[in-house]
């Protein structure tokens, strides 16, 4: 009979275990971003023209310069519309829709409000 109870123990700590992983999930996607991820995808896809602070002192191209990110000019700015500029790109700057995904564009976008600090 003992296997009965073991069934029954084993499947109601799995579900215990699964109900956690679940809503952590849950958890994380209702966040904006996750700075942390977005650190590593800044340094990969943003650094070389930005500067690894942010700053604007990466490659400078004939135009516009790549943007301070930690100047009033950008922090001012609404999430929406930074988030539009990474999309779509700007002079200069290659549109990034096809690399990141909305959540990395919003985890980058939460690194780059850290910068500013
Ligand atoms: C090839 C160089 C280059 C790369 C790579 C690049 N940018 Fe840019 N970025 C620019 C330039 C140049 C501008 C300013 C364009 C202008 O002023 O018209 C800019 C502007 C911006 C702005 C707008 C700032 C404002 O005040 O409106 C944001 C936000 C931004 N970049 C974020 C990023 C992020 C995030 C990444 C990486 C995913 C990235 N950029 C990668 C060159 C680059």
């Amino acid at each position: 009979m003992s296997w009965i109870l073991r069934v029954a123990t084993v499947g109601f700590v799995s579900g215990l275990l699964f109900g956690t992983v679940a809503q952590g999930q849950a958890e994380s996607k209702a966040k904006s971003g996750d700075a942390a991820r977005g650190k590593t995808l800044f340094a990969r896809n943003c650094a070389s023209c930005h500067g690894p602070q942010g700053k604007g002192d990466g490659y400078r191209l004939l135009g516009p310069d790549p943007a301070n990110l930690t100047s009033p000019s950008t922090t001012k700015k609404s999430d929406a519309a930074l988030l539009k500029t990474i999309h779509d790109g700007k002079p200069n700057m290659p549109p990034w829709k096809v690399h990141l995904s909305e959540n990395q564009s919003r985890d980058v976008l939460a690194y780059v409000r850290t910068l500013a600090k």
